[in-house]
């Protein structure tokens, strides 16, 4: 997959998509990325890339004219699938991250300032978010879509890493793990994990996966298919009667 970055703050990009995963993933040629300077393409005097707002108020806009210039270079076609990062965006999420895993060529631009001029708007075809709060920019948040996305691109997570069995991959978050020594300053592994007896890991697993959402995301088990056992373990831990441990 290509992937496309128009920001004015280009060295910000390469520790991130030079390392771990993603720099094993661009080294193996799954995915290629080319970071572009938004301000390569101004053709102003100074090459100004923001201005005042019309209306008047607070901040600096980003003009349209650099940002036009460098989609026209590097898009001539239109073949990317654009997508804008801003606050005012639909939120990342697993089935977004999804869809944008199975386009062959991705375009990020990344906003700054206090937004980005509307007729911008009109060449991009998604808004995206990374969340309710807001960023000095869109480079971090381009960066997390992209990490995010990344995942769900076959040969990027090793053969024995699976972007399945994780947290949200069955609307619930992921049950504890733990690795060697089985006792460590005192706290001991569960029992359960150390027997080999699979159905019980699974269950096991299962009522810690819904006690870890109850606990910390209640709305995620609205969107839930629960199952009888599911349910009784939950009413459980309700009326006090069951940790699960
Ligand atoms: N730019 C600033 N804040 C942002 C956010 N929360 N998501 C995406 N882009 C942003």
């Amino acid at each position: 997959m290509r992937i496309d970055v128009l920001t004015l703050f280009p060295e910000m990009f390469s520790p991130v998509l030079g390392a771990s995963m993603l720099g094993r993933a661009a080294q193996k040629g799954i995915l290629e990325f080319s970071v572009h300077n938004i301000r390569d393409y101004s053709t102003s005097k100074h090459k100004n890339t923001d201005d005042y707002p019309f209306g008047g108020g607070a901040g600096m806009v980003m003009m349209p004219q650099p940002i036009f210039s460098c989609l026209d270079t590097i898009d001539e076609n239109a073949e990317a699938y654009r997508v804008v990062l801003t606050p005012r965006g639909e939120t990342l999420n697993v089935a977004l991250a999804q869809e944008l895993a199975q386009k062959e060529r991705l375009l990020f631009l990344c906003g700054h300032y206090e937004g980005i001029d509307e007729r911008v708007m009109g060449k991009m075809h998604r808004e995206v978010s990374i969340g309710d709060y807001v960023l000095t920019g869109g480079e971090l948040a381009a960066m997390v879509v992209i990490d995010c996305i990344s995942r769900f691109i076959p040969g990027v997570l090793g053969s024995d890493e699976s972007a399945m069995d994780e947290s949200f991959s069955d609307g619930l978050l992921e049950y504890p793990q733990y690795t060697r020594p089985s006792e460590f300053c005192g706290e001991k592994v569960p029992e359960v994990l150390l027997n080999g007896n699979h159905a019980a890991i699974a269950r096991w697993r299962r009522e810690q996966s819904l006690l870890i959402t109850l606990k910390n995301r209640p709305e995620l088990l609205e969107g839930v298919s629960l199952t009888k056992a599911d349910r009784l373990f939950l009413e459980a831990v309700k009326n006090g009667e069951n940790q699960g441990k």
